[in-house]
């Protein structure tokens, strides 16, 4: 099989969908690897590095989508990309057709199957290919929260950690899932006092136990919440329902219970935010403020440290396409129900019923 990797093209993105290994993996099973030049370029691989390990390196995206039986990539393709979506291609990616009809009908239009990163699901019921994005993000928010502390950057001029003979800060993480355990153990280990709000409470009970003993864990609810907000320095938004829009947890009006150059680092806003003030922002404009209180509400944080994100994504993508480049994809759906749940669109016809349901289509049944 001829499997591409295009660069990717949206704004901010450093990541790549493939590494130097996955060439090799490929190309030692009789497979094609075309890499777009530049494609690792943000993530730190060379050409050169793609080359070593046998990949045909390729000028054009339009070539790579022209060629390939299989696209890889990283987000989803941008309407510039449409017109080279070529019928019975195969794109595996993340896609977030439910956030986006118009990507949604030109997919279907173009024909091709669209393998879709986000709704893979395993055995246990996991999203394996959305966790180490949200390992990423829990991570990165303490770095991230930690910098617009500084006064410089607005905030209150707090060190994390305090200093002996001076207090730590405060923060509190609402949602303690994969970005809220990573968020807790991160802090906790720069010496915060840290406070994990969750409603589930075998979560909280595993956390509890799990731990240092400067991470506390709380119930969510109206009180506990407005109570944190009163003390904390940074606060974390993490909270999931999963498929739907998040809630708000934190209202307009609760910002004035926070003290002026608190900073809020909304996690949760590729689902619209749990907090009320919260709206999209970049990587080249990462915050504004509202009530005194940072805000910073990047969509897509992993992209900015796209060689740790590159790295943890291709850990877990590259075993599906080394499946699908060996069995096809017929066959690979059909041995594998996690890579079945990816399917979203096969050959024009949408499969996955999330999706159907959203934009009211016709939903052709399982993808298997
Ligand atoms: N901005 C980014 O770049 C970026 C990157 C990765 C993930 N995310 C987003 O971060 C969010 C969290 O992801 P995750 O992987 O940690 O999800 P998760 O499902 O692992 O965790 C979510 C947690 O929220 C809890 N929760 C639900 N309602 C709550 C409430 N009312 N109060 C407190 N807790 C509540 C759930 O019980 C669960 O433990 C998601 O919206 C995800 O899309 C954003």
């Amino acid at each position: 099989m001829i499997v591409g990797v295009p660069k990717e093209i949206k704004t901010d993105e450093y990541r790549v969908a493939m590494i130097p290994v996955g060439v090799e993996e490929l190309t030692r099973r009789g497979h094609q690897v075309l890499i777009q030049a530049g494609a690792g370029q943000g993530s730190g691989i060379s050409d050169e590095q793609y080359a070593g390990h046998g990949a045909e390196i390729v000028a054009e995206a339009a070539a790579i989508w022209r060629r390939a039986d299989l696209i890889v990539k990283v987000k989803e393709p941008l309407p510039e990309e449409w017109p080279l979506l070529r019928e019975a291609q195969i794109v595996f990616t993340y896609f977030h057709f439910a956030a986006d009809e118009e990507l949604t009908r030109a997919v279907m239009k173009s024909g091709i199957t669209a393998i879709a990163y986000e709704t893979i699901k395993d055995g246990r019921g996991t999203l394996p290919l959305l966790t180490p994005m949200s390992e990423v993000a829990g991570r990165m928010s303490i770095q991230e929260g930690a910098k617009y502390l500084e006064r410089p950057f607005e905030g209150r001029g707090i060190l994390l950690g305090g200093v002996p003979g001076v207090l730590p800060a405060n923060v509190a993480i609402l949602g303690g899932g994969i970005v809220g355990a990573n968020a807790a153990k991160v802090a906790a280990g720069l010496g915060a006092n840290v406070t994990i709000l969750d409603i589930n409470l075998d979560r909280l009970r595993y956390l509890d136990d799990v731990m240092p003993r400067n991470v506390t864990t709380l119930f969510s609810d109206r009180h506990n919440v407005l109570d944190c907000l009163s003390r904390a320095d940074l606060l974390i938004g993490a909270v999931l329902i999963p498929g739907a829009r998040a809630p708000y947890l934190v209202r307009r009006e609760d910002l004035k219970r926070m003290t002026p150059g608190a900073v809020i680092i909304d996690v949760a806003i590729d689902q619209g935010g749990c907090v009320e003030t919260s709206k999209p922002t970049t990587h080249s404009k990462p915050t504004f403020m509202v009530n005194d209180v940072v805000h910073y509400c990047v969509t897509n944080m992993p992209g900015a440290v796209g060689r740790t994100s590159t790295y943890a994504l291709t850990n877990v993508t590259l075993p599906y396409v080394l499946q699908l480049a060996k069995r096809g994809h017929d066959k690979a759906v059909q041995e594998n129900p996690a890579l079945a749940e990816g399917v979203n669109i096969r050959r024009g016809k949408v499969t996955n019923p999330a999706v159907a349901a959203t934009f009211g289509l016709e939903c052709v049944g399982s993808a298997r």
